[in-house]
């Protein structure tokens, strides 16, 4: 995990590493109607530090599998499970999302928040279909273009980054042909990327430099992130992460 250590470094003490927001993550559950007293199993994948996993934990009776390839990511996430009293309705486990050793119907959700993308939107959704109960739900987070269309710009540099990047029309036709139902989708506001994401990342850049002895990688890293944060601000009425809800069919 050597090539990860200056992203860890940066990421491992926020609340979470990507934009959302716990209000949202609660809407979600809404969207998805999902039973708050029912004993569901919940795969959280891609939890990161456990923005998600710790709201889902504290409004649900169920057992969430966390899941993240970083380990020093889910030992935070355990630490604040424990704090919160919420240990005993988590279990994290350190393995990458396209080898999941989960077996087929094992799940009754399915929650991906900001995470998909490292697999591809329709890679993901497709794969992850059969760890999913007949009737079992999909939640998942996913960039998402909020207009018809955009900057030049805006668009070259999003394609080169994630070029499956699209409007929610054509996200909700994935999901419509690998199996499932999509029953709702929403868009997070701009405080989830600029309050909740960007600001706090930004107050941790200066720390960060000094712990990293101000080198070229992590000097690199931070330049990086600010051009997104630069071009988010410059353009973010065209795009936001959409939030999907998809119910498997049979
Ligand atoms: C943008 S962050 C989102 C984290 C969290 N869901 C949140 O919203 O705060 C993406 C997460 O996916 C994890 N990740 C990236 N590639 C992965 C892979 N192949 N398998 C498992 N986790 C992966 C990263 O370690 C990171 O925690």
């Amino acid at each position: 995990m050597k090539d990860y250590q200056l992203l860890i470094d940066l990421h491992k003490d926020a609340k979470r590493q990507g934009p959302g927001g716990d209000a949202e993550t609660e809407k979600a559950l809404g969207l998805a109607m999902i039973d708050r007293e029912a004993p569901l199993k919940i795969a959280d994948i891609g939890c990161g530090t456990g923005a998600s996993t710790i709201v889902l934990a504290r409004l649900l009776q169920a057992q969430i599998t966390a899941v993240d390839f970083l380990q020093e990511f889910l030992e935070v996430l355990e630490g604040r499970a424990e704090n919160l009293g919420l240990s005993e309705k988590i279990t994290t486990l350190s393995c990458s999302m396209e080898n999941l050793p989960f077996g087929d119907e094992e799940y009754d959700v399915i929650w991906s928040e900001g995470a998909i993308y490292n697999i591809g939107f329709e890679r993901g959704v497709r794969d992850w279909n059969r760890y999913l109960k007949v009737g079992g739900l999909l939640v998942v987070s996913e960039i998402t273009w909020i207009t018809g269309s955009r900057p030049s710009e805006l668009q070259k540099y999003w394609e080169g980054e994630y070029p499956e990047i699209d409007v929610a029309s054509s996200k909700i036709g994935v999901l419509e042909k690998n199996g499932y139902s999509p029953t709702g989708y929403y868009f997070l506001p701009e405080y989830c990327w600029l309050d909740n994401y960007y600001r706090p990342l930004q107050d941790r850049f200066k720390d960060f430099l000094i712990r990293n002895g101000n080198s070229e990688e992590a000097r690199a890293i931070v330049e990086r992130e600010n051009r997104e944060i630069e071009l988010y601000e410059k353009n973010r009425t065209h795009y936001s992460y959409g939030v999907y809800v998809a119910r498997k069919l049979g």
